[in-house]
Formats: C-alpha cells, structure tokens, sequence
C-alpha cells in the first residue's frame, strides 16, 4: 500500500502527464484486448498437466516446463493481470487453475527464484481474491526463502543447494532483488519481523557490492561462504564481467524501487535512481535496449522483457518522485512494444510480445517470445493506466 505522501505525488504526475502522453486508454485497453484473445488461444489448448507456459516455439505453441522451472508464476500472473482488467470470472478460475499446481514451491529450497514463482502468481491472486490459502502459501513461501540467507555475507544466496556441507562459496545475482518483495510482503502480512531484516541486509549488500560508480550493476557476485567477502564479480547472461546487461540493470532499477516504496528508505530511492539514469542515458532512441547494452553489432537482438521490466518500475518511480521523465521513457517503450514491431500478431503465436533474449551465452531464448516479458509488459501498462487514470498504483 502507498503512503499519503506517494498517492499525493502519484495524482500530480497523473495530471501532468496528460499533454506529453503518448498512449491513450483506448491504447492501452487495445493491448489488453489483444492479451485476452492470445492467452484465450494458450488456455484452450493447453493443459496444466503438460506444464506451466515459459516461451513460445517457433511455430508459435508454448514450451511448458515443471513448476520448478524460475519462470513458473508468469504464465498464471499473467492471467491475473488480464482477469484485474477484464473481472470476467471466467478469467479468474483459469488463473486459479493455473496458479494451483505450483503450491509445492512454499517448501521449495533449491535457488531463490521463488519470489518470483509464487509472488507473481498466488501473489497477483491473492491481491484480487484475498483467499486465506493464497495468503498461507505466500507466507510459507517467504520463510523457505529466508532459510536462504547467508549471515556471514549478510545476502540471500542465488543458487545452488544449501544443504551441502562441502560448500565454500556460493553465488547472488542481481536478479535476486525482486525476490525481496514477497517477503516484505509477509512481514507485513502476518510473517516474521526477521524476513524484513533479511530483506534489508539482502538490499544493502547487494547496494555495497553489486553496483558500479556509474549505477550499472555486475550480475552475478561468487561469495565466501566463511568470511563473507567477494571473491569474483562476474556476469552469467551478459555480454562481458563488465557489460551492462540489459535484463539485470532492469531488475536492478525495478528491485530498488520496491525496496523504496516498502521502506520509504531514502538509500533506496538514491540506488534505484542511479539505476535509471545510467539505463536511460544509455537507451536506444526507440527506447528499447539490446540484450546488453554493450552488445556487438554482431548480436544486436533487443530484449522486450528488460523494456517491459524497466518500464513498470519508471512507471512507479515517477509516482514515488514526482518526476515526469521517468513516465515519459515508460510511455514511450511501452508504445514501441505495442507496435506490430513487438506484439506477436499473426494465427500462430498464442502469446504476446516477441523478441526476448533469455541466455544468448548458451544460445537459449534468443529473439523469442518469453513469459516474463508478457508479465512485465501487463503490470507496466496496468500501472500506466492507473497513472492516467489519476488512481495510486
Ligand atoms: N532471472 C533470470 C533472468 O532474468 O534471466
């Protein structure tokens, strides 16, 4: 929930932004529309068993994966965003039915992506149905998460299991950071103080180690287990250790603004700017990034889901500051994505936005439609249109 103070400056930017705006409602209502029929395509013909949605084949079916797959809670988030537009309940009890298979994450402890995987999906539900059991899974889910957290580094460990007695380092990833919500959440929510506490030392570590002098961030971080120093600072889906990839620094900008507006901790807001300015100094005129922004020419791909990602947390940084800039570089990326350029028109496809890059270092998810891209690209034009509608996000 926002504070006075954020819903105060949200109406401001609301009524400012009216005479730069660049997507009208009828637009973004147009996008939504185009939303329904694609995942109406997906839910006909797919089935909960064969595995939840992660990103589209070439002839346009979905790959399904396992509910462990980091990507789980998009697929079904994605049906809670267009069941909050269109409160068909048709649409709800296919996100139900979509949600319900991924309840064994709430004891799930093998990496940290369940943030991710069950705040995008119970979570989304649980806004917009407030069911008990939703609330539980969530809260379970963040306890699991919390046995993560590695005291001597002060930071929640990324990946790898945390039951082997031989481990001597392990890693974070900048990503790591959105998983932070969900457990501010449930310590907000009837959860334990400590999952806050974890969260914040989680926050300010990464805020210590995991940034440049020029707010880009490194991606991923190997730790000593022991000592809790830094021993490499690297990258996994970048192009270089010194790269800015464009999905992390997008991660990065999203996570800080969270942590602002769940603390109101002004070194957040300062983090979560620094992230802004150098993505949106370094932007493209179409305001869509490469995979990294320091790609070769050579693997020039775009990546739609660092847009859609960076778009919904500007959309929230120019509530939380007042500043239009932030809404106009939103606006204008999530224009582009609305362009036949991005959605993926055509008989085939039964998702939304084409041309993601999930790991161009393993050739995997290359130039390809991807869930996360879809969620992000439905919460940012959902907040937009809260923004122009005057109401808080
Ligand atoms: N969290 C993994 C990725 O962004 O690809």
């Amino acid at each position: 929930m926002l504070s006075n103070k954020f819903v105060v400056l949200g109406v401001m930017v609301a009524v400012g932004a009216w005479s730069a705006s660049a997507m009208t409602l009828e637009e973004i209502d147009g996008v939504f529309e185009f939303a329904e029929l694609q995942y109406k395509k997906a839910t006909d013909s797919l089935t909960v068993e064969e595995g939840i949605p992660r990103n589209s084949h070439a002839d346009g079916t979905w790959n399904q994966l396992g509910i462990t797959s980091w990507t789980s809670g998009f697929f079904p988030g994605c049906l809670w965003l267009i069941y909050a537009q269109n409160q068909d309940d048709d649409w709800k009890k296919e996100a139900q039915k979509w949600t319900a298979p991924l309840e064994p994450l709430k004891t799930y402890d093998h990496h940290h992506d369940v943030g991710f995987m069950v705040f995008c999906s119970y979570g989304e539900g649980y806004r917009l149905t407030q069911d008990p059991e939703y609330k539980a899974i969530i809260l379970q889910t963040a306890d699991t998460l919390a046995t993560r957290f590695r005291p001597s580094g002060g930071i929640i460990q990324s990946w790898g299991s945390i039951h082997n007695e031989n481990t001597k380092t392990y890693r974070v990833i900048i990503d790591n950071m959105m998983n932070l919500e969900m457990m501010l959440w449930a310590s907000k929510n009837g959860g334990d103080e400590t999952l806050k506490a974890i969260a914040l030392t989680h926050a300010d570590t990464t805020m210590k180690h995991h940034f440049r002098p020029d707010g880009s961030s490194f991606h991923k971080l190997t730790y000593e287990l022991e000592s809790g120093k830094v021993l490499l600072k690297q990258t996994h889906q970048g192009y270089a250790d010194d790269s800015m990839w464009a999905r992390g620094q997008a991660w990065a900008l999203y996570g800080y603004t969270m942590m602002y507006r769940e603390t109101e901790e002004e070194r957040y807001l300062e983090t979560a700017e620094k992230a802004a300015a150098i993505y949106l100094k370094r932007l493209p005129k179409d305001g869509i990034p490469r995979w990294d922004f320091d790609a070769p020419d050579s693997k020039p791909f775009k990546d739609a889901s660092a847009a859609a990602i960076a778009s919904s947390a500007l959309v929230e940084l120019s509530q939380l500051t007042g500043k239009k800039e932030y809404l106009a570089a939103a606006e204008k990326a999530l224009e582009e994505l609305s362009t036949d350029r991005y959605l993926a028109k055509g008989e085939k496809y039964q998702c939304l936005l084409l041309h993601s890059v999930g790991n161009l270092n393993r050739t995997s998810e290359v130039d390809v439609n991807i869930s996360y891209a879809d969620y992000y690209f439905l919460e940012a034009l959902s907040r937009l249109k809260k923004v122009k509608q005057g109401q808080p996000l």
